[in-house]
């Protein structure tokens, strides 16, 4: 198995029916990953050897999924400065929103990069990650320029009802 070039991390394991369009996001590219369900409130130590451990393996960002008062990619970005993109997830009594506010109000100084709430925002952080290793990787840009275009093909070629 080779190194995992991003490393995603959520919550909980609940957060996994979400996170997985991240993963999936890696995986279809070929882009190695290391998912694991730490917690910044619950298990603090784990989280920060598991990033010193990814990082110290070379890996190139971080994916965090997190909802409620979702602090986790917060954290991540405080222990190191490779990328974070962060996913809130949807949450019980507000649908992610509590998830969403945040974690796009990062005070100044220690950035995370936001997405959409819930399944979207999982598969565009997966996106997002692969289009930063793609600046350095031929391969995985035609990949992309691949992905686009059967994307735009699939549009082009939708037929509507007939009324
Ligand atoms: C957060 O609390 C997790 O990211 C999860 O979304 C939320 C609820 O956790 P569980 O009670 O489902 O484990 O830490």
């Amino acid at each position: 198995m080779s190194k995992p070039l991003v490393g995603i991390v959520m919550g909980s394991s609940n957060d996994w029916d979400v996170m997985q369009h991240s993963a999936r996001a890696l995986k279809d590219f070929g882009v190695p990953y290391d998912a694991r369900a730490l917690s910044a409130h619950r298990t603090p130590d784990l989280l920060i050897e598991w990033i010193d451990g990814l990082s110290a393996q070379g890996v190139r960002c971080f994916i965090a999924g997190a909802g409620g008062a979702a602090h986790l990619a917060g954290v991540v970005a405080a222990k190191t400065t490779l990328p974070v993109l962060a996913v809130p997830i949807p949450s019980r009594h507000l649908q992610g929103l509590d998830s969403l506010l945040s974690m796009v109000q990062m005070p100044k100084g220690i950035p995370v990069a936001t997405f959409a709430i819930g399944d979207a925002g999982a598969a565009n952080a997966g996106l997002f990650a692969i289009s930063m290793l793609a600046l350095g990787d031929a391969t995985l840009a035609k990949k992309l320029v691949d992905f686009r275009k059967k994307q735009a093909d699939a549009v082009k070629a939708a037929k509507l009802p007939e009324l």
